[in-house]
């Protein structure tokens, strides 16, 4: 066991509107690779999100229950100010084709701008997860096809619940 000063903590952060399995995988790799790692839910002024953030929060928290290591946050503001706070080394982000590479980039450099010790790792899911988008299980969602496969079992359901209320 590590002395608890040499305990690594990376932050993962984003939208998660919803988690997709893609996400599940990266936390996955995540969690082998840190000894602690902090899921942080962006808390923007998106105007129609699908789901709240407290229950992306709740929908995450129940995915993540595998990972002791694995917490879940809500954050506003800068990034690199709640890394900061949350004790995190790293910021994890992951990096699908080509055509994420120039925001991801963007980002990155802008956050080591702001904290220049903080570093950014970029780790590829399973390739079955390569072209999975939260954006994408949205569109296929609203327009009547299921997302089983795409998400987890209970952000489906939690999906459908939605749909009919
Ligand atoms: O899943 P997403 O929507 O691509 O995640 C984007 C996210 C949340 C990582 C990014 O928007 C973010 O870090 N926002 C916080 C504000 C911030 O720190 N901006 C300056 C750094 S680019």
């Amino acid at each position: 066991m590590p002395a608890a000063s040499s305990l690594r903590t990376a932050i993962y952060p984003g939208s998660f509107d919803p988690p997709t399995l893609g996400h599940l995988d990266l936390i996955q790799r995540g969690a082998r690779l840190f000894d602690r790692l902090v899921v942080a839910v962006l808390r923007n002024s998106e105007k129609n999100p699908f789901f709240s953030v407290d229950e992306r929060i709740q929908m995450l928290r129940q995915a993540v229950r595998p990972w002791p290591q694995v917490e879940v946050a809500a954050f506003e503001g800068l990034l690199v100010d709640f890394a900061a706070q949350a004790g995190a080394q790293a910021v994890l982000r992951g990096i699908r084709a080509i055509s994420d590479y120039e925001y991801e980039f963007q980002m990155a450099w802008m956050n080591r701008r702001l904290a220049p010790q903080l570093e950014t790792v970029f780790m590829m899911p399973a390739e079955a997860y390569s072209y999975l988008s939260s954006r994408l299980v949205k569109e296929v969602f609203q327009l009547g096809r299921p997302v089983e496969g795409l998400v987890p079992d209970h952000v489906a359901a939690a999906m459908r619940a939605k749909s009919g209320e």
